[in-house]
């Protein structure tokens, strides 16, 4: 059943460039043109109208909203706001007629994601999920349903549907821009190509794999890690901590990389393990300033950048490079390393890492 994989998590990270591949199935026309999502039954004129979104989720797929929100703001002009689903359901939001609520789970069942669903439909907003599970909680009592076709993902650290909800989210802000006429027909038809074009991205990636596992022994023996990043590269980063945290046990933070001197340096001593994203061509410069704050300071960096950058090497310890795509799209590419490291270092350390302690697969209680 784990297909010849040591564990179910190994198995689902491997599965990553099929379920990306699924999830855009039917949804780009072949020359690449236009995105269809024929399973929105928006009413009449709907997509114009909304003038805010609310995008509500939890943990891995609350990560998966931050990039949504930084996306779909960029492509659509439509402001978006993020929330973990706890804090939503109990913050009087401030929602107009035409604010589309957005709710990511992988399950689908996680029960302060549907709270926040269900208070959102009791004060008549209209509902999207974005959700694994075609017969959920979430899909039944959402007004539609984009599902991400990873298919099932067992073990307790979510993978695969982190990937297939960011490509949902992709196709959605694209979905928006083109019907609201904010984006021209070269855009669209470039980042369509680069969409298309993620699921051998991220075959790629998973080449790296046995390099990552050789990093990860270092990694295993750590007690405090620091991810760092810009933009994009920073909500990667959240994620990237949560995946080590949840099995390795290793204590980890990510940090917005310009954010560092306002405390977080202070714990920046001899040896200290930080993980570097410079994926982010805009704010390369300034990353890799942010780079040197901590170099200076003795720590040790492992970092990651695009193939073909011979830079990034002269100010780090170690480089992990990952094929090129569009920076827009690089939190599919940029995920990949950081899920295998946390699965090495955790196999390393003896853990169970299916059944991590203390989680659960689906959160069904508040
Ligand atoms: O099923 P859901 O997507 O609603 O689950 C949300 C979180 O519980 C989940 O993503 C959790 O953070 C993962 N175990 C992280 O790997």
């Amino acid at each position: 059943e784990r297909g010849g994989y040591p564990h179910f998590m190994l198995k689902e990270i491997h599965e990553q460039p099929k379920a990306i591949r699924d999830t855009l199935l039917g949804r780009v026309s072949p020359d690449l043109s236009r995105v269809t999502l024929s399973e929105l039954k928006w009413p009449e004129g709907f997509v114009k109208e909304i003038d805010r979104i609310h995008i509500v989720a939890c943990g891995t797929a609350w990560h998966a909203g931050l990039v949504g929100k930084a996306v779909i703001e960029q492509l659509s002009g439509i402001p978006v706001e993020v929330d973990i689903a706890s804090e939503y359901r109990y913050r009087d939001p401030i929602q107009t007629p035409n604010t589309l609520v957005i709710v990511i789970s992988q399950s689908g069942e996680t029960a302060d994601t549907l709270a926040a669903l269900r208070e959102a439909k009791r004060r008549g907003r209209r509902v999207l999920a974005i959700t694994n599970v075609v017969g959920s909680s979430a899909a039944r009592e959402a007004d539609d349903v984009l599902v991400t076709w990873a298919g099932p993902e067992i073990a307790v650290a979510s993978t695969k549907a982190y990937t297939t909800q960011l490509v949902a989210l992709y196709l959605l802000a694209l979905y928006f821009a083109q019907e609201r006429g904010r984006v021209s027909q070269d855009e669209l038809h470039a980042i369509l190509k680069g969409i298309d074009g993620l699921p051998q991205v991220a075959e790629q990636v998973l080449d790296t794999a046995p390099q990552i596992e050789r990093f990860a022994k270092d990694w295993a023996h750590a007690s405090d890690t620091f991810f760092i990043g810009r933009g994009l590269d920073f909500s990667v980063a959240l994620e990237g901590a949560l995946k080590l945290k949840e099995i390795s046990y290793i204590h980890a933070e990510a940090y917005a990389a310009g954010e560092l001197k306002h405390g977080t340096l202070a714990l920046i001593t001899d040896g200290v393990p930080v993980i570097a994203l410079a994926m982010q061509d805009a704010l390369y410069e300034k990353t890799v300033s942010n780079i040197k704050e901590v170099t200076a300071r003795g720590a040790f960096v492992l970092g990651m950048t695009w193939v073909g950058d011979e830079e990034l090497q002269k100010s780090v310890d170690q480089v992990i490079y990952v094929p090129h795509t569009l920076p827009l799209l690089a939190p599919i590419a940029a995920v990949i390393p950081l899920q295998l490291l946390a699965y090495y270092a955790a196999v390393a350390r003896g853990n169970d890492v299916d059944k991590p302690r203390n989680l659960a697969k689906s959160v069904t209680v508040e």
